[in-house]
């Protein structure tokens, strides 16, 4: 039989410059982040674009993230302000996202940001695609490398998994550390989180001296948030359980819960920046070992839980 997972090719220089050529050409590549696995094109062509949309089967009003090496790279292309320029120093190269005022004369292509006048930019920190980007000279569209809808991809097999023979080339950066995509932030207004991550409200809100706001739903601005059902295995999951025996798979997380084949626990220290990096990887691994129904124990909604709360609540969405 032959090996599903022979599009994943493992980094060194001569698949480095193969992905080089294959972004060049116009096509599509899965790249490791920090984060979660992306799936890569081109952000200055039309091609390239469109081929995202269609295998992601994305929304086209759903814009895509935009990533370059360093901000220089992104002068052309985007309003750099103030409070940009302060979270850039602190947290990047790193998991945030910043929504920016797009150049009258920037080359992205309009369909990347759904022909919106913002875009959202990123460093991402992972060593393969900094290697990357510091040798092209263009940005890279971004969006994780999962069917719309579905849970983000956290190593190369995962993209495999999501994409089967549709993706023909995956550059393996290992399993992702962080584990749950970044932390989005409007910066052409009132600082507002649109999406949260690692990186949390609080030490935002030190660097900028301000408050920071977080996007209510339903809010005009487009955002993961206000789509439907999205971060999902495919399973029923029922939030905010006690876990029982047998056939229902269990997330869990603490020393309270012993080892039972159908509990999965995030993080037995209660570390929520480990459960937060465990959550998609969990996921996944229920799905595969075919239970029909998941619970989740009660998530401390605080530091990092916020972002694994905010997951799990769009997860368990009936549709
Ligand atoms: O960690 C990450 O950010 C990963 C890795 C691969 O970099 N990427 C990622 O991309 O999560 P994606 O496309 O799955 O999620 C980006 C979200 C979109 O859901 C979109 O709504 C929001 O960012 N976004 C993009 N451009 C925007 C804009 N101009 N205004 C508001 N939201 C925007
Ligand atoms: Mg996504």
């Amino acid at each position: 039989m032959k090996n599903i997972y022979s599009n994943i090719f493992s980094y060194n220089k001569k698949s480095l410059n193969n992905t080089i050529t294959i972004l060049k050409k116009g096509n599509i590549v899965g790249l490791p982040t920090e984060t979660v696995y992306g799936l890569a094109g081109n952000a200055y062509l039309k091609e390239p674009i469109k081929k995202i949309y269609k295998l992601k089967k994305r929304p086209k009003i759903n814009p895509l993230i935009v990533h370059f090496f360093n901000y220089r790279d992104a002068e052309n292309d985007v309003i750099l302000n103030n409070n940009f320029l302060k979270l850039y120093k602190k947290f990047c190269p790193g998991p945030i996202t910043f929504i920016l005022k797009k150049k009258k004369k920037s080359k992205i292509q309009p369909m990347v940001s759904a022909n919106l006048s913002s875009i959202a930019i990123r460093f991402p920190s992972h060593k393969v695609t900094r290697s990357i980007l510091k040798k092209i000279n263009f940005p890279l569209a971004m969006p994780s490398a999962n069917i719309s809808s579905n849970v983000s991809p956290v190593s190369a097999e995962d993209v495999t998994d999501e994409f089967k023979k549709d993706i023909k080339f995956i550059l393996n950066g290992g399993e992702c550390k962080i584990g749950i995509e970044s932390t989005v932030i409007d910066l052409t207004r009132k600082p507002t989180i649109l999406r949260p991550g690692i990186i949390g409200a609080k030490p935002i809100a030190k660097i900028l001296k301000t408050k920071i706001n977080f996007s209510k739903k339903n809010s005009k601005i487009t955002s993961p948030g206000m789509l439907k059902r999205h971060y999902s295995p495919g399973i029923p999951i029922i939030l905010n359980q006690t876990p029982v025996n047998g056939t229902i798979a269990c997330i869990t997380i603490g020393k309270k819960y012993k080892n039972k084949t159908n509990y999965f626990n995030l993080s037995k220290k209660s570390n929520l920046k480990e459960a937060a990096s465990n959550l998609y990887k969990t996921l996944r691994k229920i799905k595969k070992l075919k239970f029909k129904k998941i619970y989740v124990v009660k998530i401390p909604c605080s530091g990092e839980g916020i972002a694994i709360n905010d997951r799990l609540i769009r997860a368990a969405k009936k549709k």
